[in-house]
Parts: C-alpha cells; structure tokens; sequence
C-alpha cells in the first residue's frame, strides 16, 4: 500500500516538474443554501473557501494512511499554529518523539473543531498562462483528516474545508511550494454562477485593468493567521460615519468567507446604523423611491420591502458604502454588496452588531468583512511582498463573465 502511495507520489511530482511556475486555477461556486463558496478538490469531492482558515482539511474516509509525521516535526507544528477557539491545546506529550501529529481541523461555520492525522492528498486542477487552461494537475497538498460529522452547515458535496489564511499549511502556501509559484492567491468571488480563484498570481486574467488596480496592505495580526486591512473611515454616501480612525484602528478589519454579511463591533455599529438610515431617508430628493421597512429579519436590523426600494446597475437602490483604506482608496459598495435578499420580497441592509462583544474591545475586530461584500472585486492576496506587507486589490468585475473568459 505504503509503495504503492509512493509510486503515485513520484508520478506526480514528475507532473509537476513539468509544469513549474504556472499558476492553478479552480472555478469558484456559490452555494446558494449556504452563501458558502466552494472549488472542486478531487473526484467530484469539493472544498469550501475559508479565506482566515489556516489548513486544508477533509474527510478521510479511512482509505488514506496517515501521513508519518512526528508530533515534534516542523510540518506538524505548522499544522497546530493557530489554535481555533475552543479547540484543545495541541501537544505532543512526554512521549513526543514516537507520537504522530494530531491536527485540529475546525469548521469555520459552526466553530466546531475534532482531533485528526495529516495525510497527503491531492488538488486536481488546472495551470493557467492567465488566458486559458494549460494542462491538468494533482497538486499534492497535506490535508488534516475529519470526521464527516465536521461538515455540519457546510454546502452539500463539500468534503472539507480549504483554508486561504497566511499559514504554511493553507492551501495558497501548499500550492506555492509544490507548483514552485508565489505565496499568493487571486480571488473573484460570484454572486451566482462560476467565480475564480488563481493560486500563484499572475499573469492576470484581467489586463484592462492591470493599470487601474488600488492596493491596500494586508496586515497580520498576531495569533491570527487572517488576512487583516487597514480602515481610515467609513462613508456613506460620502458623508463620513462618526467612528474615529482610532477606533477602527483598534482591532482592524477582517477578511472572512464565514458569512454572508459585515459584522460591525457595537462603538461602530451605531453610527453605522444611523448614517445609512439617515442617508436613505434623504434619497427620495434624488428621485429614489420611499424605502418601506418591514419587521426586521435575524440577525438584521433594517429591512426593506423589496417592492419599495429601487434598482439600478449597483443592485437595490440604496446609500453606497465607502470604505476608505489605508493607501487611500475606497472599497466601494452598492446595493449589490450592502443588501441581502432574505426572503422573497424582504431585503436587510447586510450589516450586523457583532455578539459578545464590548464596544471599543481591541482583541475584536472593528469589522469583519463577509463574503458576499467581497464578490465582484478581484482580490489579490499577496503573502510574499513584505514591506508594504502584503497587497490587496480591488476592481469591480463581474467574477461570472471573467471566469468564462479564462476557461476560453
Ligand atoms: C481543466 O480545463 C478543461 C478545459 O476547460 C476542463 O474540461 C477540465 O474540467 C479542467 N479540469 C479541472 C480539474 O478543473
């Protein structure tokens, strides 16, 4: 068995040799069930994106052996960095050296975590010039095995988790050191039909925009493997929100896939609240039409009936939220990316008080970004440039269309 893995093995890593430093692409899908995102792993099986998640991990079904990696190795240790809350302390015992490593894979939706083995298995997926597919790959990745009572709220098909954070276990570090490409991942999430993501960086499927693009530094945080940016202020309707830089300073902004919505910390949720409501009501003397609330749906605050508010090209006609990043660029949101359609004919402005939490407590962050305020950007991780850290950037594309042009 053990040979045979091997033979495998070594098949693929002459694959792989011959197709150095190409990115891989895989096709991102929205489950509408869950608003989760999901790329295809192997053999029909796929993986839910969790951008702060720091490991792969999947069911193993027992099939695969575990991978022989001591619980004192410097793979394992990498497997433990970044403890999920609630899950047990990681270690090795006294007995450290004969031990094999115990990773703890966690669902990102439910917070559970269970105690598995690393084994190696594969990412099926395709190179990309950043124009069309080149040839197929098995990406040989380490995934931490789950039991399937982990896959709990997650999509249908799914059979693990693929963690984007900036850890050398997550799969964009996997990728980079087996295909040999950079520590970076592109991400264009869709509001429904194929979104993409690209491991490795460029060349970019997008060269209109090459030119036009903004960045912002991505900043870690530590004890936290998540991506982090830097907020000055929040607009709405280019009117600044009340929340002083120093509040949004403390705790940051975080990036997360986990839901569909922007958690706000309670000393930045109200004036939030306030603004955009202020700023609704005022519409009407551009033309808009009365926004109607309705009874709020949890965990939302404001809703609307759809009926009564308008639409243009940017979704519902609502105030547009601005960010405004650290390097001087607004990540700007329309209805698209600020409304969410809850029920047939109710839609909640998808901004949510963050539970638990004190307002001005700096060990939240101020705001944690959702999944759905990230489709239609490309978003570009890089985890390689150090100084200004780690880029990001943004361009309002429709995710859908481009991944039918790189598929061409
Ligand atoms: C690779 O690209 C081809 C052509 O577009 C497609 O048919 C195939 O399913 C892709 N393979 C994977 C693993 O995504």
């Amino acid at each position: 068995m053990a040979r045979v893995l091997l033979l495998v093995l070594a098949a693929s890593l002459v694959a792989l040799a011959s197709s150095k430093g190409l990115p891989v692409l895989a096709p991102v899908t929205k489950d509408t069930a869950t608003s989760l995102y999901t790329i295809p792993f192997h053999d029909g099986a796929s993986l839910v994106l969790d951008v702060a998640g720091p490991l792969v991990w999947s069911t193993c079904e027992g099939s695969q052996p575990p991978a022989e990696i001591p619980c004192s190795s410097p793979t394992c240790l990498l497997s433990n960095a970044y403890p999920a809350p609630g899950c047990p302390a990681p270690s090795c015992g006294s007995d450290r050296h004969d031990k094999p490593c115990t990773a703890y894979p966690s669902n990102p939706v439910t917070g559970a975590c269970a105690a598995g083995s690393l084994f190696h298995t594969k990412f099926a997926a395709n190179t990309t010039d950043g124009n069309k597919p080149v040839s197929e790959v098995n990406v040989g990745v380490l995934a931490a095995c789950a039991p399937s009572k982990l896959l709990a709220s997650l999509p249908r098909g799914s059979t693990g988790v693929a963690g984007l954070a900036n850890s050398g276990l997550a799969l964009p570090a996997q990728v980079a050191s087996t295909q040999k490409v950079a520590n970076r991942f592109l991400l264009c999430l869709p509001t429904g039909g194929l979104g993409v993501a690209i491991f490795g960086g460029g060349p970019l499927p997008w060269p209109q925009f090459t030119q036009s693009m903004d960045y912002t530094p991505l900043v870690a945080k530590g004890g936290s493997p998540a991506h982090y940016i830097s907020l000055k202020s929040i607009k709405v309707e280019n009117t600044r929100v009340p929340v002083s830089e120093r509040a949004l300073a403390t705790g940051g902004v975080m990036l997360s896939t986990r839901l569909p919505y922007v958690l706000l910390r309670r000393d930045v949720y109200r004036p939030f609240v306030g603004a955009f409501t202020k700023a609704l009501a005022a519409q009407p003397a551009n033309g808009a039409p009365v926004a109607r609330a309705v009874k709020p749906v949890a965990p939302f605050e404001l809703c609307y009936d759809t009926k009564s508010l308008g639409n243009n090209l940017g979704g519902y006609w609502v105030p547009n939220v601005g960010l405004a990043v650290d390097g001087g660029s607004d990540w700007a949101m329309t209805g698209k990316n600020s409304m969410v359609d809850v029920k047939p004919g109710t839609a909640c402005v998808a901004f949510v008080e963050m539970k638990g939490v004190e307002a001005g407590d700096g060990r939240a962050p101020a705001v944690i970004l959702g999944g759905a305020q990230m489709e239609d950007f490309v978003l570009d991780f890089d985890m390689e440039k150090k100084r200004p850290v780690i880029i990001s950037l943004f361009i309002t594309v429709q995710c859908t269309s481009s991944t039918t042009a790189c598929n061409k």
